[in-house]
């Protein structure tokens, strides 16, 4: 006969809540993102939350984006994710480590909080022969040096030559669906031919914010022939699979029930057609406030 002690233990294992991962962007961004993490690893469950009403994050200083993208995390685990994966490179870039290393040990040690530009860093060398690279992003990732001081830990001083270019109206153009026309086209080809410019001996460009892969068309329209143009959709997603493969606790905890739940701090009929453009079906969204 089971003690006092091993039935409460039966019973809170019996209780043992499964719960999305939750996927944050600052706001359409993070779909490119998690419509391919849904088709590599479609039986999990999935909460998405968009902070529309705030975006962009991407010219934003250090401090707004942390203590926005701490807001959005918080607000996920609030809402059962064990795991959150922040599916946006300023907020990867600027406010990954601070919640990592001091917000999560106070919040719950369990859970946890995973980003964007290291799974990109570890696939580049798949990619680059020249090892000159050039990555595109928002003026905060840019700033933060993050992508060469991770490639710089990862393969060492010297062995990539990287040109970052900040695209600062490429997130505006394809929050309002300007997705084509003269004057799209006009800052895809202006911020590649800089890029170009800078290093001409660039094999591999890596799409450094999650909304230009919607601009992916023309962006391949203007660089040179040969030239690799990266998304991070699938090495994302591929490096969260193996993620989970390695991580049987965290793996455990996971509900799968093949939801996909969309949240957006704007108002929903302003998210859902543009969110069911970006996932290519049609789907539902709530408001949150955070
Ligand atoms: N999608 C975000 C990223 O990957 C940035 C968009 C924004 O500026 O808010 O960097």
């Amino acid at each position: 006969m089971p003690g006092e002690k091993e039935k409460l233990l039966m019973y809170s294992v019996n209780m043992e809540k499964k719960s999305p991962i939750g996927v944050f962007d600052s706001g359409y961004g993070g779909l490119t993102i998690l419509k391919e993490i849904v088709q590599v690893l479609p039986e999990y469950d999935y909460l998405y939350l968009g902070d529309n009403a705030r975006t962009p994050y991407g010219s934003r200083s250090f401090d707004v984006v942390y203590h926005y993208t701490n807001e959005a995390v918080r607000k996920l685990f609030s809402l059962g994710c064990p795991l959150v994966i922040l599916a946006c490179n300023t907020a990867s870039a600027k406010a990954l480590r601070t919640i990592q290393q001091t917000d999560l040990p106070l919040i719950d040690v369990k859970k946890r909080v995973l980003g964007v530009i290291r799974p990109s860093v570890e696939a580049l060398a798949l990619y680059s022969r020249t090892r000159h690279v050039g990555i595109l992003a928002t003026r905060g990732t840019v700033a933060s040096e993050s992508y060469p001081l991770e490639i710089e830990k990862l393969y060492g001083p010297g062995v990539f030559y990287v040109t970052q270019k900040a695209c600062p109206m490429w997130v505006p153009l394809v929050e309002n669906n300007e997705l084509s026309g003269i004057g799209t086209e006009y800052f895809v080809k202006k911020y590649i031919e800089e890029l170009f410019d800078c290093d001409p001996l660039i094999d591999t460009v890596v799409l450094g914010c999650t909304h230009y892969p919607l601009l992916r068309e023309l962006i391949l329209r203007y660089v040179p022939q040969g030239v690799k143009v990266i998304g991070q959709g699938h090495i994302v997603a591929d490096s969260l699979k193996d993620y989970l493969k390695r991580h049987g606790e965290m793996e455990s905890v996971l509900s799968k029930q093949r939801t996909v739940r969309y949240l957006t701090t704007e108002q929903p009929d302003l998210f859902v057609p543009m969110a069911g453009m970006f996932m290519g079906e049609k789907i539902e969204a709530e408001h949150i406030s955070i």
